[in-house]
């Protein structure tokens, strides 16, 4: 047994790999630290390319507190009160077997920044960070239902946000158009901000070719009504959108890039506003159709998102609207 602990620290690095105890780890900044100004701007840096909006390795998020706080596929990768042992640090020094070093790629974080990092979860992960975005997504998920409902990992976000992001839920409230079928809803749009496009959408989805559907029904809305489902996206500001709005009596297909949105066709529809529509997609290569209650009302062509993506849910606007899961044949 000594002779195998002498082995390994005599090789530098080695030991590491088997769990780094406190005295390996750098030693935790004497100083109160602070989320916004000390440690967000090394998360930014090295670890939001993969832990951040767009992608979640592993499982982690560490833009949104509520998701940092519930770790990735491990569990939890803090524990308050112990910066030396969480899992984050002993990553940080490539001190776990069962992972790779983190960030992966680059020079590793600077035993500054590892102290840093100990230092704020030795202070208890305080959280001061009130930007927009992330405090606000936060507080909209209705995490729980949401991922017991519909099993994946679902984002509630907008295109061009305008105020606080709507709220969504598995609807108890609102009858179902078949027995057993799951409602989801806008319930709450808080603003009549007319560019916000609101979403419930999931990355993990991924659609390229095939069909999907749900039905649609408006429940409420001055400036919009009705709702749609976006389809191969990228993010929050790139997919496809196909949307039925009784106000405006039409079905229309949009391409989103870059939160531009431009329309590719547009249809007549008299669908009463407070019935259910049955709204269905196909996609193939670049051919795309749109049909209401299983009447083909759209056939374009469009080039512009050539890759899988995110499916969702799509409103606009004060609509409030209710929709059914997405079916999803590919
Ligand atoms: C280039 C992509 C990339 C970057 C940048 C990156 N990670 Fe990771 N992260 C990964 C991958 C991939 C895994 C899974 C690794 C494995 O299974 O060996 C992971 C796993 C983790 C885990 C374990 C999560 C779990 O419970 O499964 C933590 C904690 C973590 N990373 C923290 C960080 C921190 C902190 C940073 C920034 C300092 C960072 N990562 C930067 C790709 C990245």
């Amino acid at each position: 047994m000594k002779f195998t602990q002498y082995t390994f620290s005599a090789v530098a690095g080695l030991v590491l790999a088997f769990g780094a105890t406190a005295q390996d780890v750098p030693p935790a900044a004497a100083i109160e630290v602070d989320f916004v100004q000390h440690i967000k701007p090394i998360f930014e840096a090295r670890c939001f390319e993969c832990h951040g909006p767009e992608k979640q390795k592993s499982g982690l998020r560490m833009d949104i507190q509520a998701d940092l706080m519930k770790g990735g596929s491990e569990g939890p990768a803090m524990t308050a009160g112990d910066g030396a042992n969480s899992l984050m640090v002993q990553l940080l020094l490539g001190a776990n077997e069962d992972f790779d070093r983190m960030p992966p790629e680059g020079d590793p974080l600077t035993p500054e920044q590892i102290g840093l990092i100990r230092a704020w979860i030795d202070q208890g992960i305080k959280w001061n960070d009130t930007a927009a975005p992330a405090a606000a997504v936060a507080e909209a998920h209705p995490e729980k239902a949401m991922v017991e409902a519909l099993g994946n990992a679902w984002k509630v976000e907008a295109t061009h946000q305008e105020g606080p992001l709507a709220t969504w839920e598995v609807s108890t409230s609102i009858p179902a158009p078949d027995a057993g079928a799951q409602v989801i809803a806008l319930t709450a749009p808080n603003h009549k901000a007319g560019a916000t496009y609101n979403l419930l959408w999931s990355p993990v989805k991924k659609f390229l070719n095939g069909a999907i559907s749900a039905k649609v029904k408006a429940i409420s809305g001055e400036e919009d009504q009705g709702g749609g489902l976006i389809w191969r996206a990228r993010n929050k500001d790139n997919y496809y959108v196909a949307r039925y709005n009784p106000l405006e009596k039409n079905l229309r297909l949009y391409r989103v890039v870059e939160a531009n949105r431009d329309q590719i066709a547009s249809a007549d529809i008299e669908v009463p506003a407070d019935q259910w529509a049955e709204l269905t997609i196909t996609h193939q290569d670049n051919l795309i159709t749109c049909s209401l209650n299983g009447q083909k009302l759209i056939e374009a062509t469009d080039d512009a998102h050539l890759k899988p993506g995110g499916i969702g849910y799509w409103t606009k606007a004060d609509a409030a609207t209710a929709f059914t899961e997405i079916a999803v044949t590919q």
